[in-house]
């Protein structure tokens, strides 16, 4: 799928199809207006018969229109124009790629990016950007394994979005460069997330880390880490989650050098990456456990985060780590009662082996400081109990550095993949106490997503670190069960932010 900018101009374009706005009452948005003047009242003739009304998501595919070059004219409905806010211009979009697609077109040039959003920060830039993330997401499938490739064909290749006015071309630029980039990473981690667990496991996602080296060569190198070298190291907690899996651990390094300076101190990007989750011996229930797949969808963002910063050559050094494994029962697998020592040198008794995303991650926390980083945020499918407090919109996320926790909340806004803060305070630290060791693993029913995170800051003192809780928001479940590709479109805007900063400072 390609997507590209131009400059409005009606009277040149020879695309399969022409997409205008209409708003509540069937108001004519502006292009609308011309197209209807170009056609000698032919739109306006057409809405007065009462085929539509213009609400929201309503659509109308007129053919063969007088005077008009393109084949078909669809016109789709935006509701009333002051209630475009940025879930309806999304939707308006969405809605129309999809009828574009149902209807076979190959291309098209949609003027929705010009229909007006009254909402602060919804500049071009936005508009453009977002419309095409939206298309991207619209045509989306996963159907590399069916036999039958037919479930949703895509006829759709290419759509043109325009800008009003020559001067916007910059700026539209820009968008469509970052638009693109996110949109292609999104689609990469869905993909690598929704593979099933007998094909994705540590190694798949070591393999995916390889690719990305080799395909940008210039800027970014990896190592893995694997069981030997993490018993060498001290990794005794790592280690522990993935001892009853056939399956190797492996940790994958990927660093993306892009700093003028290459000193410069690394953003660090941690995603777990437990590529199946049974619970281990604290064995999960049987139904929808399927799902516990989608348990590396952290590790999965990372590296599409990675891949958007190698893409559009940022500015910054970024290191990104797939903690890869599987949490297995078995008779070499890890037990509730069990201590470890953590590379840290801190001693975890474990009390449930289901509780193995902090295990892993607490020594990647600690294995990370050697880069000495800026900022380290670790991304994860950490906690049923994140579910139960945010549900399904939004991610939880946790810091000990205020200014960090800002900085995310405004990129997860301009993003649109929204976070929420939870807090991390000390009073919650004394439900991790054990009797035998200096921590337990886990810390009661009470604020599940919060004691996880606790766990997580024993291990993170040394750097300004963040956590997001993706445990509601990376997948969806029941009949559109799939990845999402969350919070890659977030970890790429705070890249993109951070990039920004370095270019207006120097
Ligand atoms: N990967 C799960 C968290 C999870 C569960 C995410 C359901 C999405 C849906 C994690 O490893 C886990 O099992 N956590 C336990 C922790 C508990 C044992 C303290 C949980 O949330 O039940
Ligand atoms: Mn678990
Ligand atoms: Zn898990």
């Amino acid at each position: 799928m390609k997507c590209s900018i131009r400059i409005s101009n009606l009277e040149q374009y020879k695309s399969a199809c022409i997409v205008v706005g209409i708003f509540a009452s069937r108001q004519l948005s502006l292009i609308a207006e011309q197209l209807d003047m170009i056609s000698h009242g032919y739109i306006r003739s057409v809405l007065n018969s009462g085929a539509m009304q213009g609400s929201i998501g309503q659509t109308l595919l007129l053919h063969d229109v007088p005077n008009i070059i393109a084949k078909r004219i669809l016109l789709i409905g935006c509701g009333k124009k002051r209630d475009i806010h940025q879930e309806n211009y999304k939707k308006i979009i969405y809605k129309t790629i999809q009828q574009l697609n149902d209807a076979g077109l190959i291309n098209a040039i949609c003027f929705l990016t010009e229909i007006p959003v009254h909402i602060k920060g919804c500049n071009t830039y936005w508009r453009i950007r977002h419309a095409i993330e939206v298309t991207h997401e619209a045509v989306y499938s996963f159907n590399q394994l069916k036999s039958q490739k037919t479930l949703r064909k895509l006829s759709l290749r290419h759509v043109v979005f325009t800008l009003s006015v020559a001067s916007e071309l910059k700026v539209g630029t820009y968008a469509m460069q970052h638009g693109s980039a996110i949109a292609n990473s999104i689609k990469i981690a869905k993909d690598i997330s929704n593979m099933p667990p007998n094909i994705c496991n540590a190694a798949y996602l070591d393999m995916q880390a390889r690719q990305l080296a080799e395909e940008h060569n210039q800027r970014i190198t990896t190592y893995s880490i694997g069981e030997k070298e993490m018993k060498e190291i001290g990794m005794n907690a790592y280690l522990a989650v993935g001892r009853g899996s056939r399956n190797e651990s492996l940790m994958s390094v990927i660093k993306y050098t892009g700093a003028l300076n290459v000193k410069t101190r690394p953003i660090v990007f941690i995603g777990k990456g437990v590529t199946f989750d049974t619970g281990g011996v604290s064995l999960k229930p049987g139904e929808s456990m399927d799902e516990m797949k989608y348990d590396m969808c952290g590790a999965a963002s990372v590296y599409a985060a990675m891949r958007v910063a190698a893409e559009l050559k940022l500015p910054l050094n970024i290191i990104g780590i797939m903690a890869g494994c599987e949490n297995m029962p078995g008779g070499r697998a890890y037990r509730p009662g069990d201590v470890l020592t953590t590379l840290s040198g801190q001693t975890v008794e474990v009390l449930n082996t289901d509780a193995e995303g902090r295990l892993i991650l607490c020594d990647v926390l600690t294995y990370v400081e050697r880069f000495q980083p800026e900022t380290v945020i670790d991304i994860a499918t950490l906690t049923g109990a994140c579910v139960i407090a945010l549900g399904h919109h939004i991610s939880g996320l946790f810091s000990n550095h205020n200014p960090l926790a800002h900085e995310l909340t405004v990129a997860a806004e301009q993003a649109g993949d929204q976070i929420w803060r939870l807090p991390i305070t000390k009073q919650y630290q004394q439900q991790l106490d054990s009797n035998v060791a200096d921590i337990a693993n886990i810390g009661g029913r009470h604020a599940g997503a919060i004691t996880a995170a606790c766990f997580l800051a024993r291990f993170a003192h040394k750097y300004h670190w963040a956590h997001l809780d993706i445990a509601g928001t990376a997948w969806r479940s029941g009949s559109e069960k799939g990845a999402t590709g969350r919070p890659v479109a977030l970890l790429s805007q705070f890249l993109i932010n951070r990039a920004n900063s370095v270019t207006r400072s120097s």
